[in-house]
């Protein structure tokens, strides 16, 4: 039976942080959620989990980090993905060329790939470090194996990234299969010199697009512009970032996170087996509350 939280939000999608690590440092970056880990959880653990949520009729899984790539167990972990669930994985894209058709064999269905800017010395300034292209040669092959739609996280930031917006949709409009997520900043950067509000686009959007649509998730609209599919993402813009939540996290050293913005309501779950651990998933879905009012 699917899980369903005091709030009546059903429970279908987990996300399940495979470890902190990551080869870039950017300068946005909330990590998830994550604090430092104790130990990673292993594959058999993580199999297991997987194994419950199938059990609770979730639909989606997304494999996130730190950086996914940074375990060399990856594709032993996709591989162990329960039938008619669809799992999808946010990635950097910087390691992704060499076992992106590996993955896909495995069976994973597409991937979010962070990029930030189209120009070398800005994408280093966001990352750290300049993998641009290394990017760019991931993405390509993601497409190419299929990992599909892949979806482009761009996160907005107000003189490094914005006047690049037409970049992107030429971009993407020149690809198949790829959707552009244009990303406002969480509201923690809100009194960064960069963090701009993505209003005054998502108008412009509105009014120039071919086509709109709203998903049920009413805190992203789709719109069709030049060949390019496009989707504004305002997180925290609104209440119902929180009233259309479905998700609850696994953090990389296995405890059920509730709640992306609180690290003070974990539930343990190293170790746990068969029922232990899906009374641990009724917990963590009892203790769920909206952070946004
Ligand atoms: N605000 C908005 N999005 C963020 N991401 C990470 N940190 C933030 C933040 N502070 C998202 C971006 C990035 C992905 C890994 O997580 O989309 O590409």
């Amino acid at each position: 039976m699917i899980l369903k939280d005091n709030y009546g939000r059903q429970v279908t999608n987990l996300r399940i942080s495979l470890t902190p690590k990551c080869n870039l440092n950017c300068i946005y970056c909330h990590a998830e959620g994550e604090v430092a880990p104790k130990s990673l959880m292993s594959v058999e653990d993580i199999g297991e989990i997987m194994r419950v949520a199938k059990l609770f009729e979730m639909r989606s899984i997304k494999l996130t980090g730190g950086e996914p790539l940074m375990r060399t167990d990856l594709v032993d972990i996709v591989s162990l993905v329960p039938e008619g669930m669809e799992v999808s994985m946010t990635t950097n894209g910087t390691i992704l060329e060499r076992v992106a058709q590996d993955l896909k064999d495995a069976g994973l269905s597409r991937v979010n790939i962070s990029l930030d800017s189209l120009q070398h010395d800005r994408y280093k300034e966001v990352a750290g470090k300049d993998c641009l292209s290394d990017v760019l040669a991931g993405i390509d092959a993601a497409i190419a194996a299929g990992l599909t739609p892949v979806k482009l996280n761009v996160v907005l930031m107000e003189g490094i990234n914005n006047d690049e917006i037409p970049d992107f949709i030429e971009f993407a409009a020149k690809r198949e299969h790829i959707i552009l997520q244009f990303i406002e900043l969480m509201d923690e950067f809100r009194s960064c010199p960069y963090h701009m509000e993505l209003t005054g686009l998502e108008d412009e959007l509105q009014r120039t697009a071919k086509t709109v649509v709203t998903r049920r998730m009413h805190h992203r609209k789709k719109y069709c512009l030049e060949g390019a599919e496009i989707e504004i993402v305002r997180p925290m813009h609104n209440t119902e970032f929180c009233a259309f939540c479905n998700r609850l996290r696994v953090t990389s050293d296995g405890a059920l996170k509730p709640c992306l913005m609180r690290n003070d309501n974990h539930v343990d779950i190293r170790g746990l087996r068969g029922a232990e651990l899906e009374d641990a998933f009724r917990e963590a879905v009892s203790i769920r509350e909206p952070y946004y009012h």
